[in-house]
Order: C-alpha cells, then sequence, then structure tokens
C-alpha cells in the first residue's frame, strides 16, 4: 500500500534505543517526525543524527517528537551513540528504532530497491496530532538532509491548519504569506488579515503573517 499526503501513518510495535515503541501510542496528541537513515557507523548518518539532536528542543518547542530508523539493531544504535556524541557535540536525545526485521521500514516504503537492495534511504514522514501523513520528504544516501528545512515545513503546516493562508517559495517563519485564493468574502478578509494585504493578481494576495 502507498502512503499518501492525508493517509493514516501505519501503526506498529517496534525495539528502539529507548525500549519498546507502540508508535500511535508513542507520539499520542503530539506531532511527529519519522525519519530513517541507512546504516550506523556511516558519516553522512552521523551528521544526521547529531544535527536533529542539537536541534530536538527547536522540534519540542513545536510539540514534534522525532524517531530515527534504520535496519540496524538496537545495540548497533546504541554503540554508535557514543559517536555521534563525541564528534558531533550533541548525544543522541531521542530513540532509534532497531529495524532489523525491516517491519517498519517495509510499512512506510524505505527500501527503494533501485537504490539499495536492503538499506533504507533518506525518508522524512511529517505526521500530526490525528496520525496523519502530512509531508513526505526522501532524499538518497548520498545527501545528507537539512533539518530547518523540516522544521520549516512543520511552521507552515501549523500555520496553516489554522489560518486561511498558505506559505511562498523560500518562507521562513514570520515572513508575508498569501491568503488562499478561495477566500474573497469582504468582510471575511477584513476580519482575518486586520493588516491588510497586497494583490499582486487577483489571486497572488500577500498579508503579514497573521499569527505574529
Ligand atoms: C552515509 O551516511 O555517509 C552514507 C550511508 C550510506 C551510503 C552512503 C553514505
Amino acid at each position: 500500500m502507498s502512503l499518501h499526503i492525508g493517509s493514516l501513518a501505519p501503526d506498529f510495535s517496534q525495539e528502539s534505543t529507548a525500549g519498546p515503541i507502540t508508535f500511535h501510542h508513542w507520539l499520542g496528541k503530539s506531532w511527529g517526525v519519522l525519519f530513517s537513515h541507512p546504516k550506523d557507523f556511516t558519516p553522512v548518518c552521523t551528521t544526521e543524527l547529531g544535527r536533529a539532536s542539537l536541534l530536538k528542543e527547536e522540534f519540542a518547542k513545536r510539540g514534534v517528537k522525532l524517531l530515527a530508523v534504520s535496519v540496524d539493531d538496537v545495540a548497533s544504535h546504541l554503540r554508535w551513540a557514543s559517536d555521534i556524541e563525541d564528534t558531533q557535540g550533541a548525544a543522541l536525545n531521542f530513540p532509534i528504532l532497531g529495524d532489523a526485521d525491516r517491519k517498519v521500514a517495509r510499512l512506510y516504503d524505505m527500501i527503494h530497491p533501485e537504490a539499495n537492495d536492503t538499506l533504507t534511504v533518506r525518508s522524512v514522514f511529517v505526521i500530526d496530532p490525528n496520525h496523519k501523513i502530512r509531508a513526505i520528504i526522501t532524499y538518497p544516501a548520498s545527501t545528507g538532509r537539512n533539518f530547518q528545512e523540516i522544521l520549516r515545513v512543520i511552521d507552515s503546516l501549523q500555520l496553516t491548519d489554522s489560518h486561511k493562508v498558505a506559505t511562498p517559495a523560500d518562507w521562513q517563519n514570520g515572513d508575508d504569506v498569501v491568503i488562499l485564493p478561495s477566500l474573497q468574502d469582504p468582510a471575511e478578509l477584513a476580519q482575518r488579515f486586520p493588516k491588510g494585504f497586497r494583490a499582486l493578481r487577483p489571486y497572488l494576495r500577500l498579508t503579514p503573517q497573521p499569527n505574529r
């Protein structure tokens, strides 16, 4: 079954560096980022897990829990954790699933056989408090991810969930946003966007970020 934006994130139980995790129960009412890396004790993965650990507080401020996964077992992850701490300036501070049986990798289609038969690619699933998949990002093994970009996506999702806006190209939290073209009622526009808006085209209307 292929997973899409809007799909229910499949539930699972799996071992982790923090003990057994049943995914939906572990998420509770939080947002989640489930992300795979190809292999422990590899250079790019080491930098990614360190970077995610350094940014854990930024994720927590947004109500997001981090959960990593690879097909290595928990004992391997725990041995690798000291390398992450020694080289990246941050101790691993969120769980990594030990997915040696590939249960989670298969459920989330994280193994792309044309890239590698056995290892997970760099998949990212952003999951909301209703356990719906809200964003899917996939990178090859050779490209380390930008965790600031994942935070930016979460900022956009959380903003656009509560305001009738969308975020334009290269938007950063605090920049102007665009008003949904479906919103046309002048009274509602005035009420929702008291700072006004600039209409560059009838469908392209910019307004200051409404929750600032
Ligand atoms: C890495 O994390 O450096 C890596 C892992 C698998 C393939 C290529 C690079």
